[in-house]
């Protein structure tokens, strides 16, 4: 993760319209996040293992070749070092990215309210004041560690599940940086007399309205809540001492799980 991000640095592809700064991309890091010592990485399975498990058409035996989602071809290619049925499995699979989920929401809030605050000084720069050069920078500094760690697990297509711990580390990380580039970004706002509310107005319909040529238009039914936000029922898994309904996750319909949605302003996180 950390050779990833060194890379992206050294090629900035584009600028963050909100921070105004030069930042790179992450492409799809499944190899790297799979490969650092995730469980099935350390049993010696193949990404295709999972992805392109065989079947039989007639007599012959073929390999499906896309990389699908194995949970789109009832996890055939589980069920043979995982005998507990694809229900469980299923469950199991969407446990892992709710948490995930979890984290992302944290990070990428606290990455935004980071950015947010770097507006509003570059926008007092822009007016005539100087803010505290070394405390910009380091907040820079932290801001990009964050902001890069929440683009690597979000451009990382299993939300968690290739290598659940490290993806976690990473989150965590992340919102330890956003969490330390805002509080620096306080202190110099602070110091230009520049007072910041408690709950930084992330503006989010600036952001997820009208965009791009198509004009793209915020869709409730498309977000994903805070699995673990009070507003959501907590769930219980199939074969768990409580009885429970079905599994839920990314398959719950929409509308079920969403909590206050967000135009809010904020996730669940503190
Ligand atoms: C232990 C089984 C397993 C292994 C091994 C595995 N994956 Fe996955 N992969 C999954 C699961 C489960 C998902 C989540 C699917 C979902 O969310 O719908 C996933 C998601 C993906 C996706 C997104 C697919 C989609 O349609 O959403 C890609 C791409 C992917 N994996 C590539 C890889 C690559 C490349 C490797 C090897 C470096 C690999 N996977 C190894 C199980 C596995
Ligand atoms: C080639 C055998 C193999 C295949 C195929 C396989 N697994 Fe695993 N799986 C394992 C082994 C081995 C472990 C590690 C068990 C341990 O460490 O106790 C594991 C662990 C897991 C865990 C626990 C991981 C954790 O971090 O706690 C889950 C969940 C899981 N597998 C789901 C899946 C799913 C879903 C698929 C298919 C998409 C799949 N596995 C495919 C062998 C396999």
């Amino acid at each position: 993760m950390e050779t990833v991000i060194a890379n992206a640095r050294k090629t900035p592809e584009w600028v963050h319209s909100v921070t105004g700064f030069r930042l790179g991309l992450i492409r799809h890091p499944e190899f790297e996040l799979f490969s650092f010592d995730s469980p099935h990485w350390a049993a010696g399975v193949a990404c295709a293992d999972c992805h392109m498990p065989y079947s039989r058409k007639s007599s012959v035996k073929t390999s499906d070749h896309r990389v699908l989602s194995p949970l789109k071809n009832g996890l055939r290619g589980c069920l043979g070092c995982h005998p507990d049925g694809p229900e469980r499995l299923r469950y199991r699979v969407f446990s892992i990215q709710d948490r995930t989920m979890s984290l992302v929401l944290r990070a990428g809030y606290g990455t935004a309210t980071a950015a947010k605050l770097f507006e509003t000084l570059h926008r007092r720069r822009a007016a005539g004041a100087a803010p505290d050069q070394v405390l910009h920078d380091e907040a820079r500094r932290l801001y990009e560690e964050a902001f890069y760690r929440c683009l690597f697990v979000v451009s990382e297509n299993s939300l968690g599940f290739h290598n659940p711990a490290e993806a976690s580390r990473v989150l965590g990380d992340a919102i330890a940086y956003a969490g330390k580039a805002e509080a620096l970004l306080r202190q110099a706002l602070a110091q230009m007399g520049v007072r910041v509310p408690v709950r930084v107005d992330l503006e989010l319909a600036r952001y997820v309205d009208d965009r791009g040529a198509r004009k793209l238009r915020f869709d409730p039914a498309q977000e994903f809540p805070d699995p673990f936000s009070p507003a959501v029922p907590p769930k219980q898994g199939p074969g768990s001492a409580t009885p429970a309904g079905p599994p839920q996750g990314r398959a719950a319909p929409a509308g079920e799980l969403r909590s206050e949605g967000v135009r809010r302003g904020h996730g669940a996180a503190p």
